[in-house]
């Protein structure tokens, strides 16, 4: 009898340390980008990974309510808000990976020591200009484009409720015209809305069908639909724009913590980073300095950016209010 019991606790502890090979992620880039990680992981290290991809903000939602008991160990990409208030309610933890002395300086000097750069890029116009000219309305130039009642039915952007880039879109409003004048804005954009999206990248498609003209999103997103050879062409706003520093965090009371570490350390090599461009149709810049940028992706040094305030805007407080105020003010109103 002992010795089956022995026999049985030492199965038990093999299958533990089987279990421990498996790192759960939850992934908010692409799917095309998420779907690469596995077999790529897995080549790299014999290690298996497991992953549910959701958008940024639905991620956060999910990472809240099963924080007394996370079933994730990583939070891979999405938009950096969201890590940001993730780790300021402390459902993520900082883990200082070994490559971090070589993230771009820009990046990792903007988040401190809070969540890791994975990559950047810009909010922008991905316009599909024929339909504009047989609509005979211009392509936009300029966030003040967009409230003419010419582009009525002609525009699409994602929800900030489930999407991380619709949250950038909105504090980049904010942070260019006020609080005021942004919802002012935004009022009269929900009036030429089509289309809000689940996903931030989901608004480049129906730009690049023919079902709007202008999709308004990250602009290395807008690359990705040119070069799967959608007519669509970047722009970016005159007044300037904002960008993202997605990121990725060490899930707080991780069930693999050593797993999920193992995993970060390899997400941020060149190696797995170049899989972004080479198979998960994604140009963001990557964070590591020593991962080449690819050729497609949107030159950042020629996109006027603002100086985003990731501090305000990764707060809890600010994001829940926006957030809460967009849905209460401007998305319930018919249109
Ligand atoms: C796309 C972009 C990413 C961004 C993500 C946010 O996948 O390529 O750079 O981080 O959208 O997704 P979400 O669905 O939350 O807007």
């Amino acid at each position: 009898m002992k010795r089956s019991i022995g026999f049985f606790l030492s199965i038990l502890v093999f299958w533990g340390a089987a279990q421990a090979e498996t790192v759960n992620v939850l992934c908010s880039p692409d799917l095309a980008w998420c779907e690469q990680l596995g077999p790529a992981y897995k080549a790299a290290t014999g290690n298996d990974l497991e992953f549910v991809r959701l958008s940024s903000s639905e991620a956060l939602a999910r990472l809240r309510a099963e924080a007394a008991n996370p079933t994730f160990d990583v939070w891979f990409g999405g938009t950096g808000d969201p890590h940001l208030v993730a780790f300021n309610e402390g459902v993520t933890e900082f883990y200082k990976p070994s490559t971090w002395d070589d993230l771009l300086p820009t990046l990792t000097s903007a988040v401190g020591e809070t969540y890791i750069p994975l990559y950047t890029g810009a909010i922008g116009f991905v316009v599909n200009e024929d339909l504009l000219a047989a609509e005979g309305v211009p392509v936009p130039h300029c966030w003040a484009d967009l409230v003419d009642p010419v582009y009525k039915g002609l525009l699409a952007m994602p929800n900030p409720n489930t999407s991380g880039t619709a949250y950038t879109i909105i504090a980049t409003l904010i942070q260019l015209f006020g609080e005021e004048e942004a919802f002012n804005m935004l009022a009269q954009i929900h009036q030429n809305v089509a289309q809000y999206t689940r996903s931030g990248g989901a608004v480049g498609l129906l730009a690049g069908r023919g079902d709007v003209g202008v999709a308004i999103q990250f602009l290395h997103d807008g690359v990705k639909y040119t070069k799967q050879g959608f007519p669509v062409t970047n722009f970016s706003p005159c007044e300037g724009t904002g960008f993202e520093i997605g990121g990725i965090s060490l899930i707080k009371g991780a069930p693999h913590p050593e797993d999920a570490k193992a995993f970060i350390e390899w997400a941020l090599t060149p190696e797995a980073q170049m899989l972004a461009a080479q198979k998960g149709d994604s140009f963001q810049v990557q964070s590591n300095k020593n991962t080449p940028v690819p050729p497609e992706s949107p030159d950042l040094d020629s996109i006027k950016l603002i100086d985003y305030d990731f501090e305000t805007y990764g707060s809890a407080e600010v994001r829940d209010a926006i957030v809460a105020r967009w849905t209460n003010e401007i998305f319930p109103v018919p249109r």
